[in-house]
């Protein structure tokens, strides 16, 4: 599985411990590259389009709270951004929402937290079922 990450000045350290951790895996980094103020929803938007050329089946998203850049990843078609904030969430964005993109606040987790939660997002299996029912709906959303 190929994993995109990308962060906001705000979720900018955060975004450097996680590809630390994750060294022995190849992680796709659409930036930022600093501390320096950018604007999250650019970096949402290299996310959406990295999934929708498939350059990547997984995209990990910060910002300082992890709701900026949830709300705009969300605006586009085929993305399930789930904002994490703990390992239970991890696993039911996964057996319940099919999640393609997971969110992390930087200034608000805890490194090590953020780290349980991929870990247990990626050991967790989609349920399908009455799940896809529902996720079918939202993709169906025309307002
Ligand atoms: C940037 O200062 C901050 O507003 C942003 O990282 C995020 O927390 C927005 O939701």
């Amino acid at each position: 599985m190929k994993i995109a990450i990308a962060s906001d000045h705000g979720g900018y350290e955060m975004k450097e411990a996680i590809k630390q951790h994750y060294q022995e895996c190849d992680i796709l980094d659409l930036g930022t590259d600093s501390t320096d103020s950018v604007d999250y929803p650019d970096f949402a938007k290299k996310m959406a389009l990295t999934l929708f050329t498939k350059k990547a089946d997984l995209g990990i998203l910060i910002c300082g709270t992890g709701v900026g850049i949830s709300i705009a990843a969300n605006r586009y078609k085929g993305i399930r951004a789930a904002l994490i904030y703990s390992t239970e969430v991890a696993k039911l964005a996964k057996q319940h929402n099919n999640a393609n993109v997971l969110v992390f606040g930087g200034r608000t987790m805890a490194v090590d937290d953020v780290i349980n939660s991929i870990d247990t997002f990626m050991q967790s299996e989609y349920e399908g079922g009455r799940h896809q029912r529902r996720l079918d709906k939202i993709e169906d959303t025309e307002l």
